[in-house]
């Protein structure tokens, strides 16, 4: 086993990874970890270029393995936003969703659905390869805040099967569902088995 760096600096995201990969690494880093100036600027025009950009930085600079996450929320009623911008929609997580609860009023309840996507880029800096893992989950948006879990829009997404916010639930409840749960399962299963396809599918 490893050491594997996680490239955020985000404690939500860092919390959930770290969970789902227990035992399947020495030990986890995030850059909150190192000194500051290694937070990668996300500029790219896709998910999977900004996460591939982050593994790639820190992976070198670090020549350790390195795990990067870029996701973000598709509404559907504001045909897709914030999407890649999810993370710059506001300042803080309160301002984000106030931003969006305000876009969204008036609208009605079978037009408030969105979808959280996830994608995960896998960078073995002395391989010279990586790899992609991708996850989404659909839901809809409430009218207001519920639970006190996750991070980010959680509190105003809703699934309706389970009729909780992801905020509502503990972080293996939201990790066996969630967008980036799919894509770290999907990892998880790479680490063990190599790239076969999972049973399930
Ligand atoms: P990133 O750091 O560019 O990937 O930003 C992702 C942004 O999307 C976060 O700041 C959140 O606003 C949102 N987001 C991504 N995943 C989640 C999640 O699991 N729960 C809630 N919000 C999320």
């Amino acid at each position: 086993m490893d050491d594997l760096i996680l490239a955020t600096t985000n404690q939500g995201k860092f919390k959930e990874i770290k969970e789902l990969l227990a035992g399947q690494f020495t030990s986890f880093h995030s850059l909150l970890d190192f000194k500051n100036g290694y937070e990668v600027v996300e500029d790219q025009p896709s998910y999977a270029e900004n996460a591939w950009k982050k593994a790639r930085k820190i992976g070198d600079r670090f020549n350790i393995d390195t795990l990067a996450d870029d996701s973000g929320l598709e509404v559907d009623a504001l045909n897709g936003r914030p999407g890649i911008y999810s993370s710059r929609y506001g300042k803080t997580d309160a301002e984000r969703i106030d931003r969006l609860l305000a876009e969204l009023d008036g609208v009605e309840e079978q037009n408030r659905g969105a979808v959280f996507k996830a994608y995960l880029a896998f960078y073995m800096p002395v391989e010279g390869r990586g790899y992609f893992f991708y996850g989404s989950i659909r839901g809809c948006i409430g009218r207001e805040r519920k639970g006190r879990g996750g991070f980010g829009f959680d509190p105003v997404f809703f699934i309706p099967e389970l009729g909780k916010s992801m905020a509502e639930l503990t972080v293996e409840e939201k990790n066996r569902i969630s967008h980036r749960g799919r894509a770290l399962a999907a990892f998880s299963h790479f680490l063990k088995r190599g790239l076969q396809a999972p049973p399930n599918r």
